[in-house]
């Protein structure tokens, strides 16, 4: 922890342990400088507290690249709570005293971070957050949200899917083989997206009946454990991070790689193996930019469906400016991204 501690860039961490509910909570706000910081608030089990506040820092970096990438007003933070037992085996009164802890935490930071949801959580959640008044985006619509993020963060992905095809010679996904690891509510509208374009889909989940849902749409079901494995076109991984690293890039028998998860790589090495490889790379925080773009282009930007939209399809004027730049600079296209979102970040755009 103390690496992490003295390794992090960004501008505060708070935590706080609750005995009573045996929840533990990290805010991580990276920056400010391009307006208040955003990011989801991730729910799940952590094997230590230490692991928690690792992650919380990370995406909370990762959050602030997204945002200058996307060109939105916002800064990056991210939340995290972890969890005393499953999400699924909480009392429901358990489950809402946790939020409720949540927003109060929120609301001593004044508005300089606004959640929003992120693996775990709803905009159901986000109704409870915000009804205990805490900022956060992604309410339900019933309670004056813009609705979950996840349609347009897979309309990103595919967006992004189709501009790394291109990038390796492939104009058509018809026939084009896309593995896709995790099915949530991103990893399955990928799905959706690229069975319409006629794609041979390869998936896998831990759950069971999400792999039935996706069989049923056609789609090639594998372990878990053998995606990695799995010979494709474009490897899509939208569950956890860090499944690259440079053995895992060094082996991976595909030509691209494109999902909504963040932080995908372990560290720039994976990057590195990846582009003396050949493999097109999608950073994780270009290619899965499309929640924020939907969350922050509808409650702070004022857009409608049809601008949101919009800008999600720049994702792939994005992308395909990384791959010149990768090109002529001779980096890697993680490496190449990292560039273009730091030179954006220089340029501050706060409009709240
Ligand atoms: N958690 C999602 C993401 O990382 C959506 C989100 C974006 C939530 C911005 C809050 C703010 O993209």
């Amino acid at each position: 922890i103390e690496d992490v501690i003295t390794g992090w860039d960004g501008s505060l961490v708070a935590t706080r342990y609750d005995r009573e509910t045996g929840a533990f909570f990290v805010v991580a706000i990276h920056s400010r400088e391009r307006g208040p910081a955003a990011g989801g608030t991730r729910v799940k089990q952590y094997d230590s507290y230490a692991d928690a506040v690792t992650d919380a820092t990370r995406l909370a970096g990762a959050m602030t690249l997204k945002m200058a990438a996307a060109d939105l007003p916002m800064g990056g933070g991210k939340a995290v709570i972890a969890l005393p037992a499953p999400r699924r085996e909480l009392a429901d009164d358990h489950w809402r005293r946790i939020l409720e802890l949540h927003a109060e935490n929120l609301k001593t930071l004044g508005g300089s971070y606004w959640t929003g949801p992120d693996l775990g959580t709803s905009s159901a959640d986000m109704d409870v957050v915000c009804g205990f008044g805490a900022p956060a985006f992604g309410r339900s619509e019933a309670a004056g949200g813009s609705g979950s993020s996840a349609p347009a963060t897979a309309l990103g992905v595919h967006v992004a899917i189709v501009a790394s095809a291109a990038e390796v010679g492939i104009d058509d996904l018809a026939g084009c083989r896309i593995a896709v690891q995790g099915l949530g509510a991103v990893g399955m509208e990928v799905v959706e997206l690229a069975r319409k374009d006629g794609a041979h889909l390869i998936v896998t989940d831990i759950d069971p009946v999400l792999c039935e849902r996706a069989a049923a749409l056609g789609a090639e079901v594998v372990p878990p454990d053998a995606i990695l494995g799995v010979e494709s076109d474009v490897f899509s991984p939208c569950a956890v991070g860090g499944v690259i690293d440079v053995d895992v890039a060094r082996t991976i028998r595909t030509r691209a790689v494109v999902g909504s998860a963040n932080n995908v790589l372990t560290d720039t090495a994976a990057g590195d193996e990846l582009a003396r490889r050949g493999i097109v790379l999608a950073p994780d925080f270009v290619a899965s930019g499309g929640g924020a773009i939907h969350l922050i282009g509808r409650e702070v930007l004022g857009w409608t469906a049809e601008e949101v939209a919009t800008h999600v399809e720049g994702i792939a004027d994005t992308l395909r400016e990384v791959f010149v730049r990768s090109r002529v600079g001779g980096i890697s296209h993680d490496h190449a991204a990292r560039d273009l979102a730091d030179e954006r970040l220089g340029r501050a755009g706060s409009r709240v």
